[in-house]
């Protein structure tokens, strides 16, 4: 009975929703979007979407900590919301370091130490998304956490000389691989180490391999040989001698998952070495909720909706993709921000920072109209970094302003709900957006602001695409 109750309610719910979208289509005038709070809060099941890009190499991104990642079973003490931006806030500022530093590597210490050196602006948090690839022959299944933001990828390795985590698969062993190779200090490979992973790479003393160590904004860390060996995308993207970290000291806050994808823009990231195989070219839809999945796909083959703007150049060497903000509207009204307060920052896009960062001077014209917006919710105390929430348990549904953001070139990108919206509990619905401390830090479009978007990173071609609707 209460099940033919719910899902009679469930079809006029989607009648009405039907009916509101054909009106907002017939009159393009809907300044709001209706939001129903169950769409914004994950489930306890995993329900994957089932969009998708019709494209061979796509790979299933789920989220680090929701019901859709096989890695959650291995991590009984899933992080609360203010642990996730309490981490979210050590990645913002080791990016801010790093962007505004003047380069210098720090010294990777051998691999019987237990840091590496806390040099500001050489180490950046480590993301939240996760896909499985394939490395070794036999082939071994691996979770890795993908991030655009770092360029080298790595994954803990027998006999795990120092330390390791706890990971969900079983670790990679070199010895039982038929296709793994260790790089030599003298390989020219292994110098570009330093840039991609801002420390200068050691040598192992009597067999010369070459030594990595990379470290990250929320004081993870990975040591360990470079190595070459067949990475393989399911269902059939292979690719041979591929450059990576096999990492024999590891620890942080990977929650499960095997190790690192580096997608950043540097020498030997992902995309740099299957340039051939995919031109550069990768796209990937977040889900709206930790409860669904998304894709990562690489190669060609956007939809037809996707509008592009151009890369921007943030940081000669760096991992990251500068883009060009300039401006945000709320409900249909451009605010009026002067386009320098933009442009004095700087801008990046990132997979792995949560929460978008704008300059002071973005944030609060941003905040004041939403409050505005909002007026009728009753308003409650902010979480951390974010001040602007409201209860909104006693609805059902709800009406929040349209947010788009303004790129070069023209570009109009509205976001989805999923990403205007940092929902904690229905009791703590927030504006999932924060405001950086100093007005020249670099802003970032972070990944809450880029859920449910197509995003089509053309490196080659020197342009990010946004679509909508790739995947929910
Ligand atoms: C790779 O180098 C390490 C460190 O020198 C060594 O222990 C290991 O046996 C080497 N592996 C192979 C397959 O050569």
């Amino acid at each position: 009975m209460a099940t033919q109750n719910s899902s009679l309610l469930f079809g006029s719910v989607l009648l009405v929703l039907f009916f509101l979208c054909s009106l907002e289509d017939t009159f393009g005038t809907a300044q709001y979007h209706n939001v129903q709070l169950s769409s914004l809060l994950p489930s306890s099941t995993c329900s994957p979407s089932t969009k998708g890009p019709n494209k061979k190499t796509s790979l299933k991104v789920v989220h680090k900590h929701g019901p859709c990642s096989q890695t959650k079973q291995e991590e009984p003490n899933a992080p609360t919301h203010i642990d996730i931006l309490l981490q979210d806030q050590s990645r913002v500022n080791s990016i801010h370091s790093r962007l505004s530093s003047t380069g210098g590597g720090g010294d990777v210490k051998k691999l019987d130490s237990t840091t590496l050196p806390a040099k500001s602006g050489s180490s950046i948090g480590s993301g939240n998304y996760i896909v499985v690839v394939g490395l070794g022959t036999p082939r071994n299944d691996l979770s890795l956490i993908f991030d655009t933001g770092s360029d080298l990828t790595w994954t803990q390795c027998e006999p795990c000389a120092r330390s390791c985590y706890k990971q969900k698969e079983p670790i990679l062993d070199p010895s039982k691989s038929t296709t793994y190779s260790n790089i030599t200090c003298t390989n020219s490979l292994c110098s570009r180490l330093s840039s991609a992973t801002g420390n200068t790479p050691k040598c192992a003393a009597t067999t010369s391999t070459c030594i990595y160590g990379i470290q990250y904004g929320d004081s993870s860390f990975s040591i360990g040989y470079v190595a070459k060996e067949t990475l393989t995308l399911p269902p059939n993207g292979v690719v041979p001698n591929y450059l990576f970290g096999c990492g024999q000291d590891n620890q942080g806050l990977f929650g499960g998952a095997a190790g690192l994808l580096g997608l950043g823009r540097n020498a030997i990231s992902f995309v740099q070495q299957t340039a051939l195989k995919y031109n550069k070219i990768f796209s990937y839809c977040l889900p709206a909720t930790a409860s669904s999945t998304g894709y990562l796909s690489f190669g060609g083959g956007a939809s037809n909706s996707v509008k592009y703007t151009s890369f921007s150049d943030i940081s000669q060497g760096s991992s990251f993709y500068g883009i060009e903000i300039v401006g945000i509207t709320v409900g249909g009204n451009k605010l009026s921000i002067p386009s320098s307060v933009f442009s004095s920052s700087g801008s990046i896009i990132d997979s792995g920072t949560v929460i978008t960062r704008l300059t002071p001077g973005a944030y609060g014209p941003l905040r004041t109209a939403f409050r505005r917006a909002m007026s009728k919710y009753p308003a409650v105390s902010g979480l951390s970094i974010l001040d602007t929430c409201y209860d909104l348990s006693g609805y059902k549904s709800f009406e929040i302003p349209k947010i788009s953001f303004l790129f070069g070139g023209g570009v109009s990108v509205d976001l989805a709900s999923s990403g205007i919206v940092y929902a904690v509990s229905a009791k703590q619905v927030c504006l999932g957006f924060a405001a950086n401390e100093d007005a020249g830090d670099v802003t970032i479009f972070g990944n809450v602001q880029q859920k449910t978007l197509e995003i089509v990173y053309d490196v080659g071609g020197g342009r990010v695409g946004f679509g909508s609707a790739g995947c929910h």
